[in-house]
Order: structure tokens, then C-alpha cells, then sequence
């Protein structure tokens, strides 16, 4: 394998792969991609032959589970991990999908078929950059993305910013608003496709920050309140990740409202100085067929120029919650390491 940065727009370079002599990407050594993953923050791999199908065998190598995203993507190739990035509308979805009631804290989508994916390019504006699913209680800690067709004349590409760097670049009042104020999201988020009782019930999520869950039982949408920080370690030592959900410019229909905790909005001066600091620091990713992301979504943001409708832009997501490696494992040093042991006489 041959190994080359993507950019210096990301602290260390960011890292693509190479593949040489028809390698088999299942058969690098997951000890090494671990380590140059939590290093570098995105490993594309590109020249693999990687075909759509097979996309969760490799996730699976890393994953402890899966995340459930919202209702709002379409499955993809009879799988139910394997998301498309450039959603329809909610009703086109509803459309695509079944949704199992089994376990309602949980959204689980049923298989379809791939010949009947249409895509209809409803949304074909620029996307703000954003880390996926960062004001949800289930926030993906790897985001995957796999490009099964591109070719649209340099349109659409993804944007990629390092939220080490940018945070990095940051002045003193920003950072120290960030450091000082989480984000609170009111989210209504849809966790089945229809009605399945009457009245409302009180719903907890097991995860850190959510609360005040509220299901509606008439139409499937729970209501619940998400509290997070904009900016959060890194698994660099030393580094912290400015990864959230501040820029995105068109509100996910998912959330309601947002601001600090006491209901006030971010001041509009920090949110320009982020927007206009993330600008020079954003890195175009313009797709070749087969490429394959892992992205750090704790530390990355991502989102998409412009395309027009007709151009041919595929490109399919799977997140997985938590990796099977924890946080930090392999980038965090003893104490001792560059000190020699010096002996008690
Ligand atoms: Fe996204």
C-alpha cells in the first residue's frame, strides 16, 4: 500500500491509501489502520476494489455497533447500514421505508430493493459542515463514506474541515464561549412511521445530555431535549475538536430550536468568526469511483458543494456509533516512554 496526505488543511495531513498489486483492503493489518486512523482523523482508501455490497463487511471490522440514523436517509442495496448522503424529502422516504415498532427507542429499517431507489436530486444545494448526527444522543463516532458514482464536472464534491485545526485557529473569545457553554437542541425525532397508540409517554434514552423524552404515541415522533458541547477532547493528546452542528445553514428538520442552555442564540460575531475561519480551512474531496472513507465525526466536519440536477452523484454512508477500539487507544503515551529508567542506588 502506498501511503500520501490529503491536505495540509488538516493537522498532520489527513492520509490516503493507496492500493498497490490488487491488495485486498480486508486483509490490512487492523492494528495499523487503527493506529493511522486515530492519528490522522480520515484514511481514504482509494483503488480497492470495493463493490457496494460488500461495504458493511468492512465497517463490521471496526464497529462495536451501528447508529441508528434518522428516518430521513433511504436504505441502500438491501442493507440496512448502508445509507444514501444525499437524502429525499420525508415523504419519499416514508415511501422507501418500513419501520419495525419492536423496539421503539431504536430506528431500524426494513430491506428494499435496490432497483427501487430512485434518486430524485431534491437537494442538490451546498451543505453546511456539520459532524453527523452531532446533536442527536446517538452521535457517531465513525462516519463512513463510499462513492459509488461521481460525475458531475467537479460539482458536488464533500467538504472535509478539521475540527483540530480549526479549533486551533480560534480566537480567545470564541474558545472561551465554546469551552463555557454547551449546546442545547430540541430535537422531535421520528422513531416510527405511524401511529401506534394514543396520548403520550414519558421516554428515556440512555444517553448523556438527553432528556426530557416525550413520546407521541399518535404519530411516532418523540420529543427530546440534547445538551452537548461544541468542542470536545480529541484522541490526540492535548487537542481538542471543534465538531458540532453550528454551521449547518438550512435547520435539520429535526431540530426544533437550539442555543445555549438558557435559551439564548450563539452570538452572531462567533458564529461569523467560525464560519469565515472554517472557509480557509475547508478541503474539497473531489470522489473517484470506489473510493471509501473512515472519518473521525468526533473530530471532522463534512458537507457538499453545490450539483446540479443530472449529475450523477452516489454516494452512501454508514455510521457506526462506536468503534471496537476505544477512544484514544493507541495515540495516548506512558508517562515513562522517553524517559530512561534511572536506578536507586
Ligand atoms: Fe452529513
Amino acid at each position: 500500500m502506498i501511503e500520501k496526505t490529503i491536505s495540509d488543511k488538516f493537522f498532520g495531513g489527513g492520509l490516503i491509501i493507496n492500493s498497490s498489486d490488487s491488495e485486498n483492503i480486508r486483509k490490512l493489518d487492523y492494528d495499523m489502520i487503527v493506529k493511522l486512523f486515530e492519528k490522522n482523523g480520515v484514511i481514504l482508501f482509494r483503488g480497492f476494489d470495493i463493490k457496494p455490497e460488500e461495504i458493511t463487511e468492512l465497517t463490521d471490522l471496526y464497529t462495536e455497533h451501528y447508529a441508528h440514523d434518522a428516518l430521513r436517509r433511504a436504505s441502500r442495496i438491501g442493507q440496512k447500514l448502508v445509507r444514501t448522503v444525499d437524502y429525499n424529502s420525508h415523504d419519499a422516504l416514508l415511501r422507501a421505508n418500513k419501520i419495525t415498532q419492536k423496539k421503539l427507542h431504536k430506528v431500524d429499517v426494513v430491506k428494499k430493493k435496490d432497483e427501487d431507489w430512485k434518486m430524485d436530486y431534491d437537494n442538490y444545494e451546498e451543505m453546511s459542515l456539520h459532524s453527523e448526527g452531532s446533536y442527536a444522543p446517538d452521535y457517531p463516532e465513525i462516519i463512513w463514506f463510499y462513492c459509488n458514482e461521481f460525475s458531475t464536472n467537479g460539482k458536488g464534491c464533500t467538504t472535509l474541515c478539521d475540527g483540530i485545526k480549526l479549533w486551533d485557529n480560534l480566537s480567545y473569545e470564541t474558545k472561551n464561549f465554546f469551552l463555557l457553554n454547551p449546546i442545547r437542541y430540541k430535537l422531535k425525532i421520528p422513531v416510527a412511521e405511524k401511529k401506534i397508540g394514543n396520548g403520550k409517554k414519558k421516554w428515556l434514552l440512555n444517553y448523556q445530555g438527553a432528556g426530557d423524552g416525550l413520546l407521541d404515541l399518535s404519530n411516532g415522533l418523540l420529543n427530546i431535549t440534547q445538551i452537548r458541547f461544541a468542542v470536545h477532547p480529541s484522541r490526540l493528546p492535548n487537542k481538542m475538536c471543534f465538531s458540532n452542528h453550528i454551521l449547518y445553514r438550512d435547520t435539520d428538520p429535526h431540530i426544533l430550536e437550539w442555543g445555549t442552555i438558557d435559551g439564548s442564540k450563539i452570538p452572531q460575531n462567533i458564529l461569523d468568526e467560525v464560519k469565515e475561519k472554517s472557509k480557509k480551512l475547508t478541503y474539497d474531496l473531489d470522489w473517484k469511483k470506489n473510493d471509501f472513507v473512515m472519518l473521525d465525526n468526533k473530530r471532522f466536519i463534512h458537507g457538499r458543494r453545490a450539483f446540479k440536477k443530472g449529475d450523477k452523484r452516489d454516494i452512501m454512508i454508514v455510521e457506526s456509533s462506536s468503534a471496537n477500539f476505544s477512544y484514544g487507544s493507541t495515540t495516548r503515551i506512558k508517562i515513562n516512554q522517553n524517559k530512561s529508567i534511572t536506578k536507586k542506588s
